[in-house]
């Protein structure tokens, strides 16, 4: 029998999942389908339970739904414990329901393999303390980066946030937090290697300018929004960096990575990153 897998999320008409799980599934040999499932926004639980009962064996799991499906888990892996929140639900063969978050390890893949970015031992700034960029801190450490520093307009919240890494000891943290108008500075700035944008900004068409400092000539830039070139990657641009990536190739790691978890084999994610893009406005 074809194994049922979908994307649960709402709004979900735009969602480009099935289309890469499809193609996925196609490359790998997998017998799946995968559908896009719209949850009413107050009962994401009841969606996924029915979707279950319906022969369920996993789902994706998106905006606004993501912490809501890490409180539903009878189980967690370690990164989704970490990120406070899951996009990738699996039932185990006991029944129980296991979730895993694979956004940081998409955008890792993205930043290390697929641009090639250098992160070890890299100055990492992190735009933004919500949901997008709790998951990628975790995932940026681990990849070996040699220090985030996690800037928000609200600052408490990148302090807050930066203090979930922090170490107990005297060495100094490699994960800070400060206020995103602190950027806007250049007397006390740190220049980054790699500046990464996890803020919304962009979705209400705000610009986050930074000040000279922040960045060097050979600074690489990336914003986990796609499309059309976005705001922040126009600032980028515009401040004369060559090096700028846009979240379509996060999009399609995540995914990946849920693929592997799912049916363990490992989709190539080439082809799929080239049509998609070749589909954009
Ligand atoms: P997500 O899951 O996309 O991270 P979120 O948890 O609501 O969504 O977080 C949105 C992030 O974008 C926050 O870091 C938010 O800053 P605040 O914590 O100060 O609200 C940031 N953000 C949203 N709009 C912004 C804007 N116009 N300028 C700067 N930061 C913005």
């Amino acid at each position: 029998m074809t194994d049922r897998y979908a994307v649960i999320g709402h709004p979900i008409a735009h969602s480009k999942s099935p289309r890469i799980h499809a193609a996925f599934a196609a490359e790998t040999g997998q017998d799946l389908s995968y559908e896009a499932l719209l949850a009413p926004l107050d009962d994401f639980a009841g969606t996924w339970r029915r979707f279950v009962a319906a022969g369920g064996r996993g789902a994706n799991v998106t905006v606004p739904f993501k912490e809501e499906a890490w409180r539903l888990c009878d189980v967690r892996s370690p990164r989704a414990e970490q990120a406070g929140a899951v996009n990738t639900l699996s039932v185990d063969a006991d029944g129980r329901v296991r979730g895993d978050n694979t956004d940081g390890v998409g955008l890792v893949r993205d930043i290390a393999d697929n641009a090639g970015w250098p992160l070890v031992g890299r100055r990492v700034l992190l735009l933004g303390a919500g949901g997008a960029a709790r998951g990628v801190v975790g995932p940026l450490l681990a990849a070996g980066a040699g220090e985030v520093l996690i800037a928000n307009r609200t600052a408490d919240k990148a302090v807050a946030l930066a203090a979930l890494f922090g170490s107990a000891g005297a060495a100094p943290l490699p994960v800070s937090g400060l206020a995103l108008a602190a950027l806007a500075e250049s007397a006390a700035a740190m220049p980054c290697d790699v500046i990464i944008n996890a803020t919304s900004a962009s979705l209400q068409g705000e610009r986050l300018g930074l000040a000279d400092g922040w960045f060097h000539g050979a600074t690489a830039v990336y914003d986990m929004m796609y499309g059309a070139e976005t705001p922040f990657l126009a600032w980028a641009r515009e401040a004369g960096l060559q090096q700028r990536r846009d979240g379509l190739g996060m999009l399609v790691e995540q995914a990946a990575e849920a693929f592997f978890i799912w049916r363990q084999v490992r989709p190539r994610t080439d082809a799929v990153m080239a049509a998609l893009r070749a589909n954009l406005p």
